[in-house]
């Protein structure tokens, strides 16, 4: 969502070096902040904060969320399994790969997924390409399936420790999806897409896809809160708005109320829930090249005339109203010292609010690719 804000735009007059120059400073002075609030949270490391680790793995709702969500992208990506074009098989198609000679490179094109989860990715590609060899990797056992495919391998791998056991230039494509929460913010990225470079072939290809964790409203063109900051979030926490059905209640108030709580907790762990608009600069200054974000409308249930987003809607709804959801929120707003039946208001309000059509909110899909150049080192 573009921001009108004037503020955000280069004061006019400027020479393209002091613009430059201005980006770079703002840029710089982010970090800062980040570093600041991170050192101020006590939690220098991600690996020490209980929200960053893998919290969803083992509740009993994820794999059905999981599942869901597989369905849901690809029909965000028309069918398609991915936003980025891979070369397509050679004419004399292998069959299937043994899963023995997939780390050992060759001619074989190699795929890479971070955080596979229940490798339903890693399954269907390797499906659709038997000429490929797939290795999906993932910090946890839990939810990696006891079988996959002959041309997957599966291994256990927490991507924030580096180096990863993938020699340099040995993947011909990295696949990270609906991973923002486990990476954290742009220091996690930083360091998964420094490594991701170090992996990939020259000219290899890498590919981030996300369901942004923002809800809007169409109808009212009422965008959600990008920022929230920890002041706004103890203002609300003060505020008794849950315990009162007040006559100006609005809808779409609990999931505007929901979202700017979620956020703002998240940054006070530590955590940038939302960090994939953040990872295309990411790429650029690693040194990647033809850097493309796609972005795509994701109704929040069955409210759009367009009969293929209506389907997408209705799906992303029952993907939210699956426990996954109101496991995780509980997860989050509990560790942050919320009581619990006041997050079980919380939720019932916000779903109450996904769920009517008058909201006719929107949430959506992010897939940003990028290519390592030809002749990088
Ligand atoms: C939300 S699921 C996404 C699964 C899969 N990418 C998909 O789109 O279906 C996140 C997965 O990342 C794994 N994970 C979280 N942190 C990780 C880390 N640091 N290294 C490797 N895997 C991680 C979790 O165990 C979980 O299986």
């Amino acid at each position: 969502m573009a921001s009108n804000d004037p503020q955000d735009s280069p004061v006019a007059g400027d020479s393209p070096e002091e613009q430059q120059q201005q980006q770079q400073q703002q840029q710089e002075e982010e970090e800062e902040e980040e570093e600041e609030e991170e050192k101020k949270t006590k939690k220098e490391s991600q690996d020490e904060s209980p929200l960053s680790s893998p919290v969803m793995t083992s509740d009993p709702s994820e794999p059905g969320r999981l599942a869901l969500q597989q369905t849901l992208f690809q029909q965000i990506l028309n069918g398609k399994l991915m936003a980025t074009q891979i070369p397509p098989p050679p004419k004399t198609s292998k069959p299937a790969v043994d899963p023995n000679v997939i780390s050992s490179g060759g001619s074989i094109y190699q795929v890479l997924d971070l955080g596979c989860g229940s490798a339903k990715w890693c399954a269907a590609l390797a499906a659709a390409r038997p000429d490929i060899a797939i290795t999906g990797v993932d910090m946890s056992r839990v939810l990696l399936p006891a079988r996959a495919p002959p041309n997957v391998a599966l291994e256990v791998e927490d991507v924030r420790k580096t180096p990863w056991s993938r020699g340099e230039r040995s993947v011909d494509f990295v696949h990270v999806r609906d991973m923002g929460a486990a990476i954290g913010g742009r220091k996690g990225w930083k360091k998964v897409l420094g490594e991701t470079w170090r992996v990939l072939k020259p000219g290899g290809l890498v590919e981030v896809a996300e369901i942004r964790p923002r809800w809007w409203d169409w109808k009212n063109h009422v965008e959600g809160s990008e920022e929230s900051d920890d002041s706004q979030v103890s203002e609300m926490e003060g505020e008794d708005w849950l315990e009162k059905e007040t006559p100006d209640y609005k809808v779409g108030l609990a999931v505007a109320k929901f979202e700017k709580l979620f956020h703002g907790l998240g940054k006070r762990a530590g955590i940038d829930f939302d960090s994939a608009p953040k990872v295309p600069e990411i790429l650029r200054d690693a040194g990647f090249v033809k850097v493309v974000e796609r972005t795509e409308v994701l109704p929040i249930g069955g409210w759009a005339k367009d009969e293929k987003l209506r389907v997408k809607g209705e799906l992303y709804l029952e993907m939210l109203d699956h426990g996954s959801f109101e496991n995780y929120s509980m997860k989050v707003f509990t560790q942050a010292g919320w009581k619990e039946e006041d997050v079980r208001n919380l939720i019932d309000k916000t779903s109450r609010d996904f769920h009517n059509p008058e909201l006719q909110g929107y949430s959506t899909a992010v897939f940003i690719t990028a290519k390592k150049p030809s002749r990088a080192a």
